[in-house]
């Protein structure tokens, strides 16, 4: 039985209760995060914080937890649950309120829950124990606020059921320009000629950890160049590779986009190349 966090308490999963008048449960008003952790170290710690402190302030919750606490939250989340690979899921709602009225309620506690949950061993270099991605395509029907990671996700659950019930592992999405922005929950690469180009961070998609240490890695690193630019649904089907990032995936190859063939339809060496990469400096963030 996993044991979580819920309001100061760490208690058995089943026993874990809010209230149905919880902001969160009833607007989908709340802020959340998704932190991996391998044999007890987290990747992107930090910046997964900061995050969803921009987040709470874009949507002024205010809740005031410095780093340290949300550390100790996840460190005893680890010791109880098991030091193997988990994700740790951070939550914070604006709280339970005695009535349902749109605007935010002054003088109510945010509620905050956390818990950890097993993911698969961290992804290895190799093409022969990677397993690539299958994806759909869908024009991307979200709203224009993809920045703030709000736990308001009913927009990404649609996309991704529609790339899942065609056996599809994500989907790809794709504004009214016919531009990629990312995935139901991902982000999107192309790699074309040997550079990794990737749609620049704005309101239309996420500024994924993931993301942003593997463009870090890959600069320092200085062999792959890296462009952040808008980049076409042509330039996609056409691209040599296209890869997916999120925090417990890390750098996933798309082998198949609506049932057509990335490149020649095998993993490329640019996506081992920058595995390799990740996987080597991923623990300095
Ligand atoms: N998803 N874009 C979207 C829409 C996402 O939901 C996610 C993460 C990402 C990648 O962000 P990061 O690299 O920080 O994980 C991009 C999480 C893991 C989820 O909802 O489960």
């Amino acid at each position: 039985m996993s044991i979580v966090y819920l309001n100061n308490s760490y208690i058995p999963m089943a026993e874990a209760k809010i209230s149905p008048m919880d902001r969160g449960f009833l607007f989908g008003d709340g802020i959340y995060e998704v932190v991996p952790s391998y044999n007890g170290q987290m990747v992107g710690f930090a910046p997964h914080i900061d995050r969803m402190n921009n987040g709470l302030s874009a949507v002024g919750i205010e809740l005031g937890w410095s780093h340290q606490q949300w550390k100790e939250v996840c460190d005893n989340l680890i010791e109880k649950n098991g030091s193997g690979n988990l994700a740790l899921y951070l939550h914070v709602s604006r709280g339970a309120d005695t009535k349902r009225f749109h605007a935010y309620p002054e003088d109510i506690e945010p509620t905050v829950f956390a818990f950890a949950f097993e993911i698969p061993p961290a992804p290895v270099p190799d093409k022969s124990k990677v397993v690539g991605y299958k994806v759909a395509t869908h024009r991307d029907l979200r709203w224009e606020r993809c920045q703030i990671k709000s736990t308001a996700l009913l927009g990404n659950v649609m996309h991704f059921q529609h790339g899942y019930e065609q056996g599809a592992n994500e989907t790809l999405l794709y504004n009214e320009r016919n531009e990629l922005t990312e995935a139901s929950a991902c982000n999107a690469y192309i790699v074309k000629d040997g550079v990794v180009i990737t749609p620049p961070v704005d309101n239309q998609i996420l500024a994924g950890i993931t993301r942003h240490i593997l463009l870090d890695l890959l600069r320092k690193e200085g062999s792959i160049p890296v462009e952040e630019r808008p980049v076409t649904m042509d330039e996609v089907f056409d691209a040599d590779e296209v890869w997916v990032t999120s925090s417990s995936k890390e750098v996933v190859p798309v082998i198949e986009i609506d049932g057509q063939p990335v490149g020649d339809g095998n993993i490329g060496d640019v996506w081992l190349a920058a595995q390799t990469i990740y996987s080597a400096g991923k623990l300095n963030y």
